[in-house]
């Protein structure tokens, strides 16, 4: 689907905006192209190296958020999911190509039976700095949030994009007691004292849904010691609804955002963050953060490469082809060399862009719960 989209960018952002390619622009997949210098690293054909891995162990899902999963999701078969073993294969392989930072998401990756070991598997591999995970917080118990410290998860992201009930309930067609906005609070309240941090807190704010939201979820990030990043709304809703006038651009989110408090600029951790981050005037070790994929696009200094519980290499949330890894993976003669020389070649192809601005943008297939945040 094609849509003709006229929102408001900053003029230097302009050209990152345009920068989506098509399949005829995007530089041929050659091995020659790539460096064999030792050791192998991936690195894509606009010389960007990459260092985050986002695992998604499961398009499975507790929630039916609505810029995410329809109601009536249809999730892939069982056996075409990866399996733990496959998965750190995956893992393993990207770290001895770079891969410093992995996130483990899903789908909800809380609902994966097996979620302990793969948590463990990851942590334990030589090389691995930083093991995340993101989740909704609906499972995250104490006893949970224990286990998974235990096994090696180093930090969390929640999921929350409203404090009051009945927006939480409408956005996440949920009305379970036990997933609630006040449950979810109680749980990132858990992983901030036990140290799974620093804790930050996912917020889509959607026009028409929860731009009231911006000012409560930053007070209660002051109140209880986590960073809110708040999030535009991206087109890779499984019900296609995205549309320019459901955009919040960034620049009314911190606006917003301010009357919880004076907002200070702080930029961007590293180039590679997707979020800006501000903090209080009063209160300079409350961060806030902005992730505004549309209005100002950090696509240039993209670190990140995302394999979906399925066994596809998406070198970009937004790309339209995909890499089979799985057939692979499932091939008994396939050498860990074949693995590395699939990676290598998908991440050499990962389009500059994003493009949701261009007017010959297209939304991929697949919604977020099947890619992995
Ligand atoms: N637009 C922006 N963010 C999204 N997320 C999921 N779907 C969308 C979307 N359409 C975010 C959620 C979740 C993370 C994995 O992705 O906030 O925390
Ligand atoms: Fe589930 Fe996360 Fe998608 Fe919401 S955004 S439906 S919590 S996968």
């Amino acid at each position: 689907m094609s849509r003709a989209v006229s929102l408001h960018i900053l003029p230097q952002q302009a050209t990152h905006a345009s920068e989506g390619q098509s399949a005829s622009e995007r530089p041929e997949v050659t091995s020659a192209a790539r460096s064999t210098d030792h050791p192998r690293r991936l690195i894509d054909s606009h010389g960007r190296t990459i260092r985050d891995l986002r695992l998604s162990i499961t398009d499975r899902c507790n929630l039916r958020c609505v810029y995410c999963m329809e109601p009536d999701v249809q999730f892939a078969r069982r056996e075409s999911l990866l399996s733990v073993a496959e998965l750190l294969r995956v893992a393993r392989q990207c770290v001895a190509l770079g891969v410093e930072h992995i996130r483990i998401t899903g789908g909800e990756p809380t609902v994966h039976p097996d979620l302990l070991a793969i948590i463990a598997g990851v942590a334990a591999i030589d090389g691995v700095r930083d093991v995340a995970m993101t989740t909704n917080g609906c499972l995250a118990s104490a006893e949970a949030l224990r286990n998974w410290k235990g096994a090696g998860l180093r930090r969390l992201t929640f999921s929350l994009d409203s404090v009051s009930e009945a927006t939480f309930a409408r956005m996440t067609r949920s009305n379970s007691p036990a997933n609630s906005a006040g449950a979810v609070i109680a749980a990132i309240g858990r992983a901030v004292e036990l140290g799974l941090g620093p804790v930050k807190v996912n917020a889509v704010i959607i026009r028409g849904q929860n731009e009231d939201e911006v000012p409560k979820l930053a007070r209660l990030a002051r109140a209880i010691g986590f960073e809110v990043r708040f999030i535009e709304f991206m087109p890779l809703d499984s019900g296609h609804r995205w549309d320019p006038s459901l955009l919040v651009p960034a620049s009314e989110i911190i606006d917003r955002a301010s009357e919880a408090g004076e907002l200070v600029a702080h930029g961007r951790d590293a180039d590679s963050s997707t979020s800006e981050t501000f903090v209080f005037r009063d209160a300079p070790d409350v961060r806030i953060g902005v992730i505004a994929p549309v209005t100002r696009p950090f696509c240039g200094a993209c670190s990140r490469l995302r394999i979906t519980a399925d066994g596809k290499i998406r070198p970009c949330l937004f790309s339209l082809a995909e890499v089979d890894l799985r057939s692979a993976l499932r091939d008994v003669s396939t050498t860990d060399e074949h693995i590395e020389a699939i990676l290598l070649d998908a991440v050499w192809s990962k389009q500059r862009g994003h493009g949701i601005t261009a007017p010959d943008f297209r939304q991929p297939d697949r919604p977020m719960s099947a890619i992995g945040g």
